[in-house]
């Protein structure tokens, strides 16, 4: 492998999420006494497997917040890119104002562990419980525990959209397999 010689600068600390930001955009439904809602989230990070461990960060000024802080329970969408222009249009609207889905075209469809709705559009969809409320005062951080996750069983590597802020996005392409030299607890 040929070493690279970047010439570098400095950068805005601020702005490093740019190079860090995690998986792909997801939808995260809530419900909660009759009222319901979607926001478009880039901000989680998977915190543990077993138990299935997921951390967000939900912004306290969200609709999605007070509802998922109040029912305890979420459901987490994964999106692919034919669904990027509903992703946009959902986060930039504001909960009571509107019901996200009727206004977007998306399907609500009954969950089997949480009052929170699946999106039927989204190629997969996790059911989830809230099950640390420590860091949500300080940091907005939500830990959840997956308690049931629906994903297609096609295509396997689902093209999915991952945000780098300002407005890009990045659309997940090619696959490839290293698992040869990968350590099995690692995989
Ligand atoms: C690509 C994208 C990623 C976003 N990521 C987050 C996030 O991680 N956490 C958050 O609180 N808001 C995030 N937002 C903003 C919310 O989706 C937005 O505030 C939304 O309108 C909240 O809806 P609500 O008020 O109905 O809950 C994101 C928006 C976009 C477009």
């Amino acid at each position: 492998m040929s070493k690279k010689n970047y010439k570098k600068k400095d950068y805005p600390v601020e702005k490093v999420r740019r190079f860090l930001e995690p998986g792909p955009v997801i939808l995260l439904s809530s419900a909660h006494r009759g009222r319901r809602d979607i926001m478009t989230m880039g901000w989680h990070m998977v915190m543990m497997d077993e138990p299935s461990l997921v951390g967000c960060f939900i912004w306290d000024q969200n609709y999605s917040y007070g509802l998922v802080r109040r029912s305890k329970e979420c459901v987490i969408n994964v999106p692919t890119v034919d669904l990027v222009d509903a992703v946009i249009r959902v986060g930039n609207s504001h909960g009571p104002e509107v019901d996200k889905f009727e206004a977007f075209g998306l399907t609500a469809v009954d969950a089997t562990k949480v009052g929170a709705p699946l999106i039927a559009e989204c190629h997969a969809n996790f059911e989830c419980k809230l099950i640390d409320t420590s860091l949500i005062k300080r940091y907005s951080l939500f830990v959840f525990e997956v308690v049931k996750a629906h994903a297609a069983t096609s295509p396997r590597y689902p093209t999915t959209v991952h945000y780098r802020g300002d407005g890009m996005f990045m659309v997940s392409g090619r696959n490839v397999s290293y698992r040869r030299f990968f350590k099995p607890e690692n995989l």
